[in-house]
Order: C-alpha cells, then sequence, then structure tokens
C-alpha cells in the first residue's frame, strides 16, 4: 500500500494542471461508487484496507453495498446507480483532487440515512467544513441531494465524508451513493439587476437521474455559497430545482421554500441610502403536487410585502413588485415560505413555493 499513494500523487500531478485548467464539472472518479472493491477486500459487506475502494481512501468501517433490500430487514435507496457506501461509527472517505486556488467549487452529493436516529454527515475540504442534519426527510423515497460548496487555497483539494456519529447499532450510518463536482462562476450585479445570480441560473451541479432537485444546506455564507451570491439563512435548507424536472417560470433553474419559515433565502446589496428601488420577483410552484395555500414574504429595508400564492401544485407562477427606500449603502433582501407544505401524494416529502427572477433596480421618475 505504500506504493501506491505515491503513484496516485504522481498521476494527479501529471494530470492535474490540465484538468485544473477546464472549466470543472461531473462525478468525482468513481464518484458513483460503481467501481466495486477487489472482492478478496471484502468481508461480506465491509471494505478491508485503507486503498481497496477504487480511487478513494478509507478509514473506520465502511461497507460497500447495493441499494434495495438487505439482509436482516432494512431498505438503503440507492437512487444514483446500483452502489453506494455506509459510513460506519465515524467512518470516512477521501478523495484527493486537483483544483484552482480561489475558484468556487461545489460538490453535489446523495446521501440518505439508514436507521431512524439523527445522522449527521461531515464534509470538508481542510481546514473548511460542513455538517449535514440527515434527519429531516425532503423526499420519502430517500433519494435526498445535497450541495456543499468550498473556496480551496491551494492546487490540491482533500474532499472528505465523515460521519460523526457514535449510533449504539453500529447498522446505522449514512449512504453516499454519488459524488460530484463543479466550478462555479461569480456572478455579478449588472445594471439593471443589483441582485446577484437572480434567476439563480448559476448553482450545483444536478446529478444523472437526479428528480429531487438539490438541497443548499441551511447556514451557508455568501461568499461560499452553492447558490453563488446567496445565504441561506436559519434552520433548515432550501432546495435548487431544474427545469428538466420541475415548474421553473424562468431559464434552467429556480428555488424551491421547502422549510416554511425554518429557511429563507437572503442577498445583501448595493444601495444608495434614501434612494428608491423597486425589487421584482416571480413566484409559483414547482408542479410537484405540493398544493395548497402557500405565501411567500418578502423583506427588503424597511418594507415587506406577503405574496399569496393559490398552488394546485400542477406549475403556475405570477410576477409581483414593490416599491422600497434604501436605509443605508447595504440593503438585505431575505424571502421565505409563511407555511409548510406536503406533496399531496405523499405526505413524506416537504416542499413550497418556488421563487425566482429576483430583481432589484433604481426607480426613475
Ligand atoms: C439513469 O437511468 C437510466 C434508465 O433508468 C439508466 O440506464 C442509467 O444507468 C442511469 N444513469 C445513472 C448515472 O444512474
Ligand atoms: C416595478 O417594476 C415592475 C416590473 O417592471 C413594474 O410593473 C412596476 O410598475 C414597477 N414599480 C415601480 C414603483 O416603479
Amino acid at each position: 500500500m505504500a506504493v501506491l499513494l505515491p503513484l496516485l500523487l504522481a498521476s494527479l500531478l501529471l494530470t492535474g494542471p490540465a484538468f485544473a485548467a477546464t472549466y470543472l464539472e461531473g462525478l468525482l472518479p468513481n464518484g458513483n461508487f460503481e467501481e466495486p472493491p477487489n472482492p478478496s477486500t471484502l468481508h461480506k459487506t465491509v471494505i478491508q484496507g485503507k486503498y481497496s475502494l477504487p480511487k478513494w481512501e478509507i478509514n473506520g468501517l465502511v461497507e460497500y453495498i447495493s441499494g434495495g433490500p438487505q439482509p436482516g430487514g432494512m431498505y438503503f435507496p440507492v437512487v444514483h446507480g446500483v452502489h453506494a457506501v455506509r459510513l460506519g461509527n465515524e467512518a470516512s472517505i477521501s478523495q484527493t483532487i486537483p483544483v484552482k486556488p480561489g475558484s468556487l467549487y461545489s460538490l453535489t452529493f446523495g446521501s440518505s440515512r439508514t436507521c431512524a436516529q439523527d445522522e449527521v454527515l461531515r464534509v470538508s475540504v481542510p481546514p473548511l467544513s460542513g455538517d449535514l442534519p440527515l434527519q429531516t426527510l425532503y423526499s420519502s423515497n430517500g433519494g435526498d441531494t445535497y450541495a456543499w460548496a468550498f473556496r480551496p487555497t491551494s492546487n490540491f483539494a482533500k474532499v472528505i465524508f465523515h460521519n460523526l456519529g457514535v449510533q449504539e447499532d453500529p447498522a446505522c450510518g449514512p449512504l453516499l451513493d454519488a459524488v460530484a463536482i463543479k466550478e462555479l462562476l461569480p456572478p455579478m450585479p449588472t445594471r439593471d439587476n443589483l441582485v446577484r445570480n437572480g434567476g439563480f441560473e448559476e448553482g450545483p451541479h444536478l446529478l444523472k437521474n437526479s428528480t429531487n432537485g438539490v438541497l443548499l444546506p441551511p447556514k451557508q455564507e455568501d461568499a461560499t455559497s452553492p447558490l453563488p451570491g446567496w445565504i441561506i439563512e436559519s434552520l433548515k435548507a432550501v432546495k435548487f430545482i431544474d427545469s428538466a424536472h420541475f415548474n421553473v417560470p424562468y431559464g434552467s433553474a429556480a428555488v424551491e421554500l421547502v422549510a416554511g419559515k425554518e429557511s429563507a433565502i437572503a442577498q445583501v446589496i448595493r444601495t444608495v441610502p434614501n434612494k428608491l428601488y423597486n425589487l421584482t420577483f416571480t413566484v409559483g410552484d414547482a408542479r410537484n403536487g405540493c398544493h395548497g395555500s402557500m405565501s411567500v414574504e418578502a423583506f427588503a429595508g424597511a418594507e415587506t410585502l406577503k405574496v399569496p400564492f393559490e398552488s394546485k401544485g400542477k406549475g403556475g407562477f405570477k410576477a409581483v413588485s414593490f416599491k422600497f427606500k434604501a436605509v443605508g449603502a447595504r440593503t438585505r433582501i431575505t424571502f421565505f415560505s409563511s407555511f409548510y407544505h406536503t406533496r399531496v401524494d405523499d405526505y413524506g416529502s416537504l416542499c413550497g413555493p418556488i421563487l425566482d427572477q429576483v430583481r432589484v433596480f433604481p426607480v426613475i421618475y
């Protein structure tokens, strides 16, 4: 094993610069875990040896599993392909990839918990890390996909997924079924829109065959948000949705406010004090069976607007606007859903109103 690591690093160094020079998007090497460990390194499902899972390094008890019903009665959902890994108590897997220092990258990964207990998956690229509580199920088929972003300071990033939990039942612990990366472009405000990435067109990679959108975890700062320009506030996730699978009013993406008042998205924009601005945006439903009386609350400066929206879950939307006077040189604009919603066909799936095409521009008389 001692010779493997220098070889791996040498090959990364050789392929690194060319790989890193191009715009980067796609699965990590063996990112869907479909390249299996050699059967001789498997003890039942437990992988033996730090370098036995192709392209990855493992630490602790890591199982190589196939999706579906398991011996012992559990059911493991594997939405992206056939195979996945399960991280036992305090176990981790990692991979080192070439990157451009200073660029923003988002990781997209399919993960789900295996037991009813709280399970926390830590994703890190040292010294940065984020903890994803997996106790809230956003889709009851288990196919939740998450994004987390980082800005590397050197030419290589060590991507680590770590199960922080210590469960009594060692058969519990999160599953990881696909890991992809995308280099994100920094969005800029324009003359007719002071909001960066106001149409949510720049966002994390969408995994192939992923029909559930991508969850953007809570507490994301704008500098390292997987949704460039936007801050994800408070306790729960918001969902990044694509036009291939959802109703998206403009362009190819939007956000769905899936966690009521428990999650909000915000952005701080530059304004001129005492000047009047117009904030326009679109609310609607994602055509995912999310129905009922919805309401999106918007805040800008000292102004607020509550936008009611009656959803039949079939894909409607409407554009609204209001004006506000800037109080300072910076103004925070914030959006959240007033209520919780679940799908008409699936009470286990959280859903909510969608937000798209957010625009702020000066009012000229
Ligand atoms: C996507 O789904 C198709 C059809 O079910 C399947 O053949 C293909 O392997 C899937 N691709 C991935 C990356 O899971
Ligand atoms: C704000 O912009 C919208 C959309 O362009 C427009 O319909 C509305 O009249 C504007 N409001 C003000 C106060 O300028």
